[in-house]
């Protein structure tokens, strides 16, 4: 997996770019956000907060088009809102359906203040 492949999108922010405030941050379920056209998807998975860019690589539509209701109830699994392609909610690999064989691409995250922002520790 190329843990860098989200700079390639068009728009993708520099680091340090702010995403929401850190009080905000999704205690369960997901957050989408538009950074200026990039959009991101912050999931509260079974293994703590993780950030991929919101777009499935079946379509590259917005994981949660269709309804915001995409994380399974234990925190593991991201099911596309779309056609169901299935995804690793800790990993953004795909696991089932239309994501076998492909993956989501992962933004890094820290936290800088009161803020959540793009960027490695
Ligand atoms: S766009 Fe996500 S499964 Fe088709």
């Amino acid at each position: 997996m190329n843990r860098d492949a989200w700079r390639d999108f068009p728009g993708a922010p520099p680091e340090g770019t702010c995403i929401c405030a850190a009080a905000d941050l999704p205690v369960a379920g997901v957050a989408s956000h538009d950074l200026d056209g990039f959009p991101i998807l912050l999931v509260a998975s079974a293994d703590g907060l993780r950030a991929y860019v919101n777009a499935c690589p079946h379509q590259y539509l917005p994981l949660d088009w269709r309804s915001s209701n995409i994380l399974s109830a234990d925190g593991e699994t991201l099911r596309c809102s779309n056609h169901d392609a299935g995804f690793d909610a800790c990993t953004g690999r795909g696991v089932d359906g239309l994501g076998q064989g492909c993956a989501l691409d992962p933004v890094p995250l820290r936290v800088a203040g009161d803020w959540l922002v793009i960027g490695s520790a």
